[in-house]
């Protein structure tokens, strides 16, 4: 059933509608321009597509996205450590590491398990 539409209706759905803006655009990240910057940055190590590259990176691919925020997120304030990812996690700003954490996260990978 339509809910009808008083003045103090509209108040309060326009009110609902501004928290949830609030609360979600802020945190999405833009996938197109995590892949630009994955593909200038972070290939030669992890790929574009987030299968790494070289011994001792991680694959990326299918990683959750909040994780993928929080790891940076260290390495970009110290509490967490390595030769290379301290020095390329410097150069990023919080919107890249959403873009990225938005690119990485968004590639959709197969789990199986052995037989
Ligand atoms: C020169 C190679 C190199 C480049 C370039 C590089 N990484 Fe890494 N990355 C690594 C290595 C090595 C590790 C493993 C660190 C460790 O052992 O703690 C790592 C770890 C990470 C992790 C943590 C993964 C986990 O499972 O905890 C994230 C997230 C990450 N890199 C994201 C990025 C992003 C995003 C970029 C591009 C902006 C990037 N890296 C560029 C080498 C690189």
């Amino acid at each position: 059933m339509p809910i009808p539409l008083t003045r103090s209706n509209v108040a309060v759905v326009g009110a609902a509608a501004l928290v949830l803006v609030a609360a979600g655009p802020a945190r999405a990240g833009d996938a197109a321009a995590g892949r630009e910057k994955a593909r200038a940055v972070c290939q030669a190590c992890h790929g574009e597509d987030g299968k790494a590259l070289i011994p001792g990176a991680a694959n990326l691919s299918g990683q959750q996205k909040e994780y993928l925020v929080q790891q940076l997120r260290a390495f970009q304030s110290g509490a967490r450590r390595n030769d290379q990812m301290s020095i390329v996690a410097q150069t990023l700003t919080p919107a890249e590491i959403e873009n990225l954490a938005e690119w990485y996260s968004s590639i959709p990978i197969i789990v199986q398990m052995p037989k």
